[in-house]
């Protein structure tokens, strides 16, 4: 690849400035740090804060308190490597999660990704899972500040041999590269604390990775779980990601791979070891609630690949665009949630309170599809009016259908 022409040393960041960052990551600066994790665990930063002051400058003593501040929210994104990282906290907060990078880093390597650009690296977390799954990779940052951490994390966890990481704008540099080379970009979508949800308005922009693809270069772009079918380019596959959260799942992310790259129209990554693939569902058979109901994954909703649930359950839908499938089969290790149909009606709060009554329910789910409800002021009133909550929990699903408005009482499977 070709040299890469770095900017001077000059450059602040509203919380640290090169300098400072190179200071951090000696072993006098992790040992800091450790010293500021340990004063915090008493809960007292303005105590730890002249603790620290009492030892060093009062720049890298405040220094050394953010990375201690920010070391709970960087094990949830970095997970077991936290300790050994330096962060900031808008690109911690703009950075891929692990597991997340390093499904996509499996997949670039899979689909033959050997060498590869990042364009805009932030502090590093898709450029240690692209070098992890064995991928060469030119990191580009052009935040001063960033690149530095960016530098300092990469050395911190012995991947210089495999990455170089630069400050440098990589437009400058990708438009010198042969167009074999894979360029990577997860754009930056914040601005003065706010997000950005249009892909053209990110940095760097949808349409300037597009020109890139054109030109022949295989591109990834991380965007935005919002990404809708309409936005996706044509001859780019586009998957979203779903992962556990501590409130259930969320779809964390949407990326498009480039022609050079495409294996499927749609894919839907349900981590930790779920895919499914296919083309966005047309029109699929809607019909009657029967055996058992599956709630696909949001991000098989969002890659309308519905269809792909519907095939393998042998189910439909309980109404047109309702994301809720029904079918006789129980079928295991789908991207769905599965519930047993115990009882239907026709959908009235009391009349479901009355049918609540003669299941000791222990707990109560209630979801809806299709109408203005609100799910958490139904489930306090019913679950009030149960004499005994000894037994499993229950859900209560309203969807609304074009001529009635179903409410299906079902056990969780
Ligand atoms: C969303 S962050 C990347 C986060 C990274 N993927 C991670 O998981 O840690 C996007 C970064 O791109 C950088 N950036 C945007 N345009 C750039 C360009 N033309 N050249 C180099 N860096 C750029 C921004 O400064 C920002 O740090």
């Amino acid at each position: 690849m070709s040299q890469v022409k770095e900017f001077g040393p000059t450059g602040k960041n509203e919380v640290v400035s090169p300098e400072l960052v190179t200071t951090l990551s000696a072993p006098a600066g992790r040992e800091l740090i450790a010293r500021a994790v340990s004063l915090l665990a008493d809960g007292d930063e303005l105590a730890a804060l002249s603790a620290l002051r009492r030892e060093v400058e009062p720049d890298l003593a405040a220094a050394a308190l953010t990375q201690a501040r920010l070391r709970d929210k960087a094990a949830a994104k970095f997970g077991e490597d936290a300790p050994a990282l330096l962060v900031l906290p808008d690109s911690l907060e703009q950075a891929t999660r692990s597991e997340v990078a390093a499904a996509r880093a499996s997949t670039l390597r899979e689909r033959g990704v050997r060498r590869i650009v990042e364009a805009g690296a932030g502090i590093g977390a898709d450029t240690i899972a692209l070098a992890r799954a064995g991928i060469e990779v030119v990191a580009l940052e052009r935040d001063l500040v960033v690149a530095a951490v960016l530098r300092a994390n990469i050395a911190a966890l012995g991947l210089r041999d495999v990455v170089q990481a630069a400050a440098a704008d990589a437009a400058a540099y990708v438009a010198e590269l042969s167009p074999d080379i894979a360029v990577y970009a997860d754009p930056a979508r914040r601005s003065g604390g706010r997000r950005i949800f249009d892909p053209e308005l990110a940095e760097p922009p949808l349409s300037w990775l597009v020109g890139l693809a054109e030109r022949g270069h295989p591109v990834v772009a991380k965007i935005s779980p919002s990404l809708s079918g309409e936005q996706v380019p044509p001859g780019w596959e586009a998957a979203w990601t779903s992962t556990p959260t501590s409130s259930g799942r969320s779809v964390v992310e949407a990326s498009l791979w480039s022609p050079q790259l495409h294996r499927f129209a749609r894919r839907a990554a349900v981590l930790p070891d779920l895919e499914i693939t296919g083309v966005p569902d047309v029109e699929l058979p809607v019909g009657d609630v029967s055996t058992y109901l599956y709630e696909p994954d949001g991000a098989v909703n969002q890659a309308e690949l519905v269809g792909v649930l519907a095939d393998a359950t042998g189910g439909h839908l309980l109404a047109p665009r309702i994301g809720y499938l029904s079918a006789e089969r129980a079928v295991d290790d789908l991207p769905a949630q599965r519930f047993a149909v115990i009882e239907t009606l026709q959908y009235s709060a009391k009349r479901v309170a009355r049918a609540l009554a003669h299941y000791d329910a222990g707990d109560l789910v209630v979801k809806k599809r299709g109408l203005d409800l609100d799910p958490h002021r139904l489930r306090r009133e019913w679950l009030g009016k149960l004499r005994s909550r000894s037994g499993p929990p229950l859900a209560v699903i309203v969807v609304r259908r074009t001529a009635d408005t179903l409410a299906i009482i079902a056990r969780p499977d």
